[in-house]
C-alpha cells in the first residue's frame, strides 16, 4: 500500500516539478503541495510512547521469566513500549548495546549487568546521558544508577548456609560441600558466596567449619556439568553441593549420576531461583531444595513508569527470598502452572489488543495518507486552475483583444460610414433640382476632397457620385412623369438634364423604355 503512495506522490512531485520549471507562481504551488503531505504527516504523528531499553546479560529460562512479567505488566501502560536486547554472557556486546541505547536516546534504560565492573562504566553512560537507569537483579557498584530493583543476594547465601550446617548436623561430622558459582565478577556470584560464608562463620563457634570448594559454572548447566564431573571425579567424598542457580544445580545433578564413584542421588543438591525447571527438579527428587529468587519484572516496570511520570519511587527495592524444599515445591508448581494458563491467556489478550491496535494504526495511517491525497489532489487542480487562467488571459491579451480592436474600429468605422451616407443621400434629394448638384458641391457640403467623395459614395452605393446623382434624379422623374401632368421637356428641364434628348436617351438606358411610354 504504501509503495502506491510512494510511487504517486513520487509521480506527482515530477509532474508539478515540470510546470514548476515553465511558471514562477506554479513554483510557490509546488512548494505548498510538497509541504502540505509533511504539515499533515506531522499532525498526524502518533500519541508520544516511552522506549524503555532493557539491556539482558542472558536470556535463560529465569529471565524469560522476568521479561514475561514485564511485558504483561506493560499492558497496564499503553505509552509505553519495551526494547529489549540480550547480551549472551558477553560484557562487551552489553556494553555496545548500551550504547547504542544510548545513541537511540531511550527514554529508560533496564539493565541486569552480566559483570558488575565490567558494565558499568556503559551504565554510568547511559547516567550520565540523562537516561534514568533502574538496574534489576545484579547491582553495579557506586551511584551512578537511579532506582534498583532486585533480591536479595547475601540472604541467598546465608539459606545455603543454613541448609549446610543442616545437614552437618545431620551427618554429625564436618562435611565437604562443593559449591558451583555463577560467573566470577557477577554480583550474586560474589554476593551468595560471601553471604554463605560470613553465616557459616558465624555459626563457627558452636559448630564445625565444613570445608568448602568452588568451581565455576557460569549459570549454564552444561559448564556446571562439565566442572562438577572434573571434581567429582578427583574427589570421591563430596557430601553435598549449593549451586548458586537451578539450571547449574540440575547439570550437578547429572553430573553425579554420571560418575562412577558416588551412586545416582546421593549428593544432595541445593539450587537457587526456583524457576519451574528447579521446582520439577525438587519433586522429581533430582535437587533437594532452592532458594527462591524473585524476579518482579511487574514491580520494574512499576518503577520505571514512576521515574518517567515524576512521581516518587523507592530506589532501593529488595525482594524477599526462602527456602523451597519437597514440602512447598509441589504447590508452587501447581500455582506456577495455573499462573503459566493465565499468562497465555494474557499473552493471547495483549497479542490481541496489539493486533487490533496495529489495524487501528494502519487504518488511521491509510486515512491520513488518503486525506493528504484528496489535499494533494485539491491543491493539484486549483494550481492547474490558476495556471491554465492565466495562459488565457494571456492568450487573450495577445491574440483576441487585437482582432476585438479591429472589429470594434470596423463597427465604428461601418456606423461613421452609415451616418455620412445618410446626409450624402439627404443632400442628393434636397437638391435634385438644383442645377449646382455635382461633386464639388457634395465635397462643399460635406468638408470633404473630391477623391475623399469619390471613395467614399462609391463605397456606399457601388456608384461613383455622378452616377448616383443621375440615377436619382431619373427615378424622381419617372415619379414625376407618373404622378403629375408634366411633360418629358418639363420634367428633363426641372431635372436639370442638359436637353430632352439625354433625358430620353439615359431613361430609356436606365428604366429599359422610353419616357413618352409610360
Ligand atoms: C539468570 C541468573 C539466575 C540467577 C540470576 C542472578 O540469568 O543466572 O539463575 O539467579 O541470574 O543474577
Amino acid at each position: 500500500m504504501s509503495a502506491i503512495y510512494a510511487f504517486l506522490f513520487a509521480y506527482v512531485k515530477e509532474k508539478l516539478y515540470l510546470c514548476a520549471q515553465n511558471d514562477g507562481n506554479m513554483r510557490k504551488i509546488v512548494f505548498i503541495l510538497l509541504f502540505l503531505p509533511l504539515l499533515l504527516a506531522g499532525c498526524s504523528c502518533p500519541q508520544h510512547k516511552y522506549h524503555i531499553a532493557v539491556s539482558q546479560c542472558l536470556d535463560d529460562a529465569w529471565r524469560e521469566k522476568m521479561n514475561s512479567e514485564m511485558s504483561r505488566e506493560l499492558l497496564l501502560y499503553p505509552d509505553m513500549t519495551l526494547h529489549t536486547r540480550i547480551a549472551y554472557g558477553s560484557n562487551e556486546l552489553q556494553c555496545a548495546q548500551i550504547d547504542s541505547f544510548i545513541s537511540e536516546h531511550v527514554d529508560l534504560l533496564i539493565v541486569s549487568p552480566n559483570e558488575t565492573e565490567e558494565v558499568k562504566p556503559a551504565v554510568s553512560r547511559a547516567y550520565q546521558a540523562g537516561i534514568p537507569v533502574i538496574v534489576a537483579d545484579r547491582r553495579v557498584s557506586g551511584d551512578e544508577w537511579t532506582a534498583f530493583v532486585g533480591g536479595d543476594n547475601v540472604r541467598v547465601g546465608e539459606l545455603m548456609a543454613d541448609w549446610i550446617l543442616q545437614k552437618q548436623r545431620a551427618m554429625q561430622r564436618p562435611i565437604h560441600v562443593l559449591e558451583v558459582t555463577g560467573l566470577p565478577n557477577s554480583a550474586p556470584t560474589i554476593l551468595r558466596h560471601r553471604g554463605m560464608m560470613a553465616q557459616l562463620q558465624t555459626y563457627a563457634e558452636q559448630e564445625m567449619m565444613p570445608v568448602i570448594d568452588s568451581v565455576m559454572g557460569s549459570w549454564m548447566k552444561d559448564d556446571a556439568y562439565r566442572a562438577v564431573t572434573a571434581y567429582l571425579c578427583t574427589h570421591p567424598d563430596v557430601d553435598i553441593i549449593v549451586a548458586q542457580n537451578d539450571l547449574m544445580a540440575i547439570g550437578s545433578a547429572e553430573a553425579v549420576r554420571d560418575c562412577d564413584a558416588y551412586p545416582e542421588g546421593s549428593v544432595p543438591i541445593m539450587g537457587v531461583d526456583g524457576i519451574v525447571v528447579g521446582l520439577q527438579a525438587i519433586v522429581n527428587g533430582t535437587i533437594e531444595c532452592t532458594a527462591a529468587y524473585p524476579s518482579r519484572g511487574d514491580m520494574i516496570i512499576e518503577t520505571a513508569a514512576r521515574i518517567l511520570a515524576n512521581e516518587p519511587f523507592v530506589r532501593d527495592t529488595i525482594l524477599e527470598t526462602l527456602l523451597i524444599d519437597a514440602g512447598i515445591a509441589n504447590p508452587m508448581l501447581a500455582q506456577y502452572r495455573a499462573r503459566l494458563h493465565d499468562l497465555e491467556t494474557l499473552h493471547i489478550v495483549q497479542l490481541q489488543s496489539e493486533s487490533r491496535w496495529q489495524q487501528i494504526q494502519s487504518g488511521r495511517t491509510i486515512l491520513i495518507v488518503s486525506l493528504v491525497l484528496v489535499g494533494i489532489f485539491f491543491f493539484l487542480a486549483l494550481g492547474f486552475l490558476i495556471y491554465s487562467q492565466r495562459n488565457i488571459k494571456k492568450e487573450i491579451k495577445r491574440e483576441i483583444l487585437p482582432q476585438l480592436e479591429e472589429v470594434q474600429e470596423a463597427i465604428q468605422l461601418n456606423q461613421r460610414d452609415v451616418a455620412f451616407g445618410e446626409r450624402m443621400k439627404q443632400i442628393v434629394e434636397d437638391h435634385l433640382t438644383d442645377p449646382n448638384l455635382n461633386v464639388e458641391f457634395l465635397g462643399s457640403q460635406l468638408a470633404l476632397s473630391r477623391t475623399q467623395i469619390f471613395r467614399r459614395v462609391k463605397a456606399i452605393t457601388g456608384k461613383g457620385p455622378l452616377d448616383y446623382i443621375r440615377e436619382r434624379r431619373l427615378i424622381r422623374a419617372d415619379e414625376l412623369l407618373r404622378t403629375t401632368d408634366m411633360t418629358v421637356q418639363q420634367v428633363a428641364m426641372q431635372l436639370c438634364f442638359s436637353s430632352p434628348g439625354y433625358f430620353t436617351k439615359c431613361y430609356k438606358d436606365y428604366f429599359g423604355k422610353l419616357p413618352s411610354a409610360r
